[in-house]
């Protein structure tokens, strides 16, 4: 469980991120006065409001361990943040997981309608790169390009979009996935996102590849654990607080640690992970205590 003080630290940080990337949100959205209003008026609804905002915390408090200016990190989490709706909406469409509720509230494609939807997510997925190449998220274009180049391998066939894929090709006939490849799945469906998060962190820190280790080996780590958490979520979680329907991956036929090897062995792995991420952030003192108060809110959240 959290203790009393990292629990603290979390929902002030959780709480400030989440005011702070709606009102990012809110400036790179205003709605135009033309027939393109409904498009921009969906991303709002998806957007602003709703979700927990795990990875700008991620970029944010990442960021903050190298002294980088927070509305630049801000930037980069709200870039982030825009794959990750983009992802959300997709993945709620009904030829993919087929959801009405998300957020606690319609989904994009019920509110509106598929075609809407689809283009949401095609926009904030094209909006996500438009922040990262401008220079107010960073004056140097070297560190713009990086940003850029490691948010597209984390979206694309290598990352998200490719762990989407084995996620829906898990409920064919024939297709049955040992520990090793669900590892992969989760790995690439939500873990390339979350690590992103931190190594964008890093990236605007200006910290070199061989700095950033124990970084990465933390954010691999807790990206396994979130995924884990979600799919026990799934199975033994409150539909009212999580904000979206559960007891859905067993019908639909997911592949998940929590079907490989039961709830309780899974929480036993998302919670060995959690200790290890942490274990990683050994040589930073209490500039990293909302790293470490993260990971464990990332196995222990019931959202
Ligand atoms: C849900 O992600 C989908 C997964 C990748 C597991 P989050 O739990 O971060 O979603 P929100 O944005 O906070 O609702
Ligand atoms: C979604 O995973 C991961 C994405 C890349 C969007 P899930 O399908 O398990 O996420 P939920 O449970 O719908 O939030
Ligand atoms: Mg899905
Ligand atoms: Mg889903
Ligand atoms: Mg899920």
């Amino acid at each position: 469980m959290l203790v009393g003080v990292e629990n603290d630290i979390l929902s002030e940080g959780l709480k400030r991120v989440q005011a702070e990337i709606d009102s990012v949100f809110d400036a790179f959205l205003p709605v135009p006065d033309d027939t393109s209003a409904r498009l921009v008026e969906a991303m709002r609804y998806a957007a602003i409001g709703g979700g927990k905002r795990v990875r700008p915390l991620l970029v944010v408090s990442t960021a903050e361990l190298f002294g980088v200016d927070r509305d630049a990190a801000l930037r980069a989490g709200c870039a982030i943040e825009a794959i990750h709706v983009y992802s959300l909406i997709h993945d709620d469409l009904p030829c993919m997981d087929d959801d009405d509720l998300r957020h606690g509230k319609p989904t994009v494609h019920k509110v509106y309608d598929e075609a809407t939807a689809v283009l949401a997510g095609d926009a904030l997925h094209a909006l996500a790169f438009d922040i990262l190449a401008d220079a107010g998220t960073s004056a140097d274009p070297f560190t713009r390009s990086e940003l850029i180049a490691t948010l597209g391998k984390a979206s694309g066939m290598h990352g998200m979009a490719g762990g989407q894929m084995m996620d829906m090709v898990a409920d064919e006939e024939g297709v049955e996935y040992d520990l090793h490849t669900i590892t992969r799945l989760q790995q690439l469906k939500t873990g390339a996102l979350l690590a992103a998060s931190v190594e964008m962190g890093a990236i605007l820190g200006r910290v070199p590849p061989e700095g950033r280790t124990n970084l990465r080996a933390y954010a691999r780590d807790i990206g396994l654990a979130f995924q884990i958490a979600d799919d026990l979520l799934d199975v033994t979680g409150d539909e009212e607080k999580a904000g979206k329907a559960l007891r859905k991956d067993d019908e639909q036929g997911k592949q998940t640690f929590v079907t490989l090897m039961g709830a309780e062995k899974a929480r036993d792995q998302a919670r060995m992970l959690v200790d290890q991420a942490i274990a990683r952030l050994g040589s930073y003192g209490v500039e990293a205590d909302m790293l470490r108060a993260l990971a464990r809110f990332i196995v222990e959240r019931d959202r």
